[in-house]
């Protein structure tokens, strides 16, 4: 049995305008007419080894999600919620010390709540395939085909074979390396991103997470203890969980453990972290075009058109990303997609 560990905390800055600290992406219907984090969670909940899921999440986000569960006919098994964002690293931990409370053997699948998977039978394998070495004791992460030097993610240098799993030790795990670096990995050709799912036992992150970042260990196990529970929701305790510092699993575990094992997984995975590569994981029309809403478009060709609240209509144009809601627009070339990120931080200085 595998507890499905859902992490709903990023703002998704670089989907703006849609995406915002309000409503972040994960909470939006992105890519179909359910939200990526009711996709997210219907992916996993439909196998007959997973059982409730465990959310966590911002404080201010919890009504959406639980409403969103009920939408979707799914009853977690606990909303933890957090103070404040102390980044991944505390709050996979926060769900480990919860589960471990009923189950000493909770094996546990931490999935970001904002990620495309187009080919989920794939998926489905390569965690079954997981099993067997997390019942030995690893840390597995699923790694991806690289295809660019994509210097937002971690890289994972496979070793030798992990016994007869037909899955693989981790040599190296370096996340977000620079161009150079990125670069040089990628024309190895011995390197996975790093998907940033990842399947373990509950007790062996804890392990390895009290090894490599003690005072991350102590400050959610005392935030849990304290915890304080109403209805779903869990909430960590305020005062411990503040003490804890800031990391990402990846930084804190991932690039330490010895434990580290890779799942090559050809998923058909995007983490949609930009509108060129949500654009890439949409069905596009005859011109390559990805359009929703009421959007008319003439002579254009490879461009993504979204429209929330007024018709959009577009004129001799490619390559364009253009999204309308009632209060901003953006339009980009869809090569800058990625510095909307830096403009929202602009915006956000100027308040
Ligand atoms: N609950 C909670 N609390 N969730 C969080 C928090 C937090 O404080 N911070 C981040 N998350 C969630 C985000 O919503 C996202 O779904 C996931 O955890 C990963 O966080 P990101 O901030 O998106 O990480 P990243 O993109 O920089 O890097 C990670 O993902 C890459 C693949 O998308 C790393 O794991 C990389 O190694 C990986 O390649
Ligand atoms: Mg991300």
């Amino acid at each position: 049995k595998i507890h499905p560990v859902i992490l709903s905390g990023g703002s998704g800055t670089r989907l703006w305008p849609l995406s915002r600290s309000a409503y972040p992406k994960q909470l939006l219907p992105l890519v179909s007419d359910q939200t990526m984090l009711q996709e997210t969670i219907t992916r996993v909940c439909a196998w007959p080894e997973a059982l409730a899921p465990v959310l966590v999440c911002g404080n201010d986000h919890r009504f959406m999600i639980a409403e969103q569960m009920r939408e979707v006919d799914v009853r977690p098994h606990a909303i933890m919620l957090e103070p404040q964002g102390k980044n991944t690293a505390p709050a996979v931990a926060a769900a480990a010390f919860q589960l471990l409370r009923q189950d000493p053997e909770a094996v546990m699948l931490v999935l970001p709540a904002d990620h495309v998977i187009t080919d989920r039978a794939a998926f489905h394998e390569a965690v079954r395939r997981a099993m067997a070495s997390v019942e030995q004791g690893a840390l597995v992460t699923f790694g991806i085909q690289p295809s660019k030097p994509e210097t937002g993610y971690g890289y994972i240098l496979r070793g030798q074979a992990h016994g007869q799993t037909g899955n693989f030790s981790v040599d190296r795990f370096v996340e977000k390396p620079d161009l150079e670096r990125a670069q040089a990995f990628l024309d190895d050709g011995r390197y996975y991103w790093n998907s940033g799912m990842f399947l373990f036992r509950a007790r062996d992150y804890l392990d390895e997470l009290e090894r490599h970042r003690p005072l991350i260990a102590a400050a959610i196990k005392e935030a849990v203890s304290k915890a304080y529970t109403d209805l779903d929701f869990c909430r960590l305790d305020e005062s411990a969980f503040a003490s804890s510092p800031s990391e990402s699993i990846d930084y804190a575990v991932m690039e330490n453990t010895q434990r580290a094992v890779v799942v090559p997984a050809d998923i058909g995975w995007s983490d949609v972290g930009s509108w060129s590569a949500l654009q890439e994981v949409m069905p596009a029309d005859a011109d390559g075009n990805v359009v929703r809403g009421d959007v008319h478009l003439d002579g254009v060709s490879n461009s993504l058109v979204r429209a929330e609240s007024r018709m959009v209509a577009v004129l001799g144009v490619e390559n364009l990303v253009i999204v309308e809601t009632d209060d901003a627009v953006l339009v980009a070339h869809k090569d800058k997609a990625q510095d909307v990120k830096g403009v929202v931080d602009k915006l956000k200085q100027s308040k």
